[in-house]
């Protein structure tokens, strides 16, 4: 068979693995609220049951790992009020779903600043950490007060400090190394970006470890989000054709 053939064929029966690991950027809560002349934390309500949703159907497609954006550093500039009532939604959503997450296997972790955080935020975090911590089949990295700048600063930080006391050479620092320093220390870079709501940018997400990942842009709001908008996605990822700076590799 040529090569071209085969390639095509490959494709058309959709046969390339699916991701291991999936982020979201969860993107066009204000505009659904908006247009529908909600305020706008009625959007963000209305995208934790997307996050449900699409979590549930993650397990189901035998994802291994999923980070969702849900607030970023840069999150703070918009108006107190909408801010606090994410904390509170985001609050609920954890204490609420903390059992129903732990018996789908679903392990959580909280990427992000949290130090930053106020000390009740940080508590909810760490119980629901602590209550998935034995869950194997999906690790569910939410980020939260998150920043992919700080986070880079943060690793570089932690590295000048072990040169400072001399438990690190600085030809010492690799990539590896530096990558073990990050947040997502241990966890595979994701393979697919999820973008919802259109804009094509990264505002500032996971900028080091989305070096070679797939990205996805979707119209669909994040409160519109579904499972079979996930599948869709997936199915487009698996056409992709990853070659890491290398050439195609048609076999
Ligand atoms: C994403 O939706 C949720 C957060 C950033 C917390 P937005 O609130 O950014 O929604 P748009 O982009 O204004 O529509
Ligand atoms: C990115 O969305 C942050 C989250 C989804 C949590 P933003 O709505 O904050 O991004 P910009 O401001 O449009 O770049
Ligand atoms: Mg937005």
């Amino acid at each position: 068979m040529p090569r071209e053939t085969r390639g095509e064929a490959k494709n058309a029966h959709n046969k390339g693995p699916g991701p291991e690991h999936v982020a979201i950027i969860m993107d066009g809560n204000g505009r659904w609220a908006q247009a529908r002349g909600l305020p706008r934390i009625m959007g963000h309500r209305a995208g934790l049951e997307a996050v449900r949703r699409t979590i549930r159907a993650a397990v189901e497609q035998g994802i291994k790992y999923l980070t969702l954006f849900a607030f970023s550093t840069e999150n703070w500039r918009r108006p107190r009020l909408e801010v606090e009532g994410l904390f509170t939604l985001l609050k609920e959503y954890v204490e609420k779903e903390t059992a129903e997450l732990a018996s789908q296997g679903v392990r959580v972790r909280f990427l992000g600043e949290r130090n930053d955080l106020p000390a009740w935020a940080q508590a909810v975090m760490e119980r629901c950490e602590k209550a998935t911590a034995s869950g194997n089949h999906l690790n569910l990295n939410i980020a939260l007060n998150y920043g992919g700048r700080a986070e880079i600063v943060r690793a570089a930080q932690l590295l000048a400090k072990k040169v400072a006391a001399q438990a690190l050479q600085p030809e010492d620092i690799t990539a590896t190394e530096l990558a073990a320093h990050l947040y997502t220390s241990g966890m595979p870079d994701p393979d697919l970006l999820i973008r919802t709501s259109g804009e094509l940018r990264l505002s500032n997400f996971l900028l080091w470890q989305l070096a070679y990942t797939e990205l996805y842009v979707t119209q669909v709001l994040w409160p519109d989000f579904t499972g079979s908008d996930l599948s869709t996605a997936l199915a487009a990822y698996r056409k992709r054709e990853r070659r890491y700076g290398g050439i195609a590799n048609k076999g």
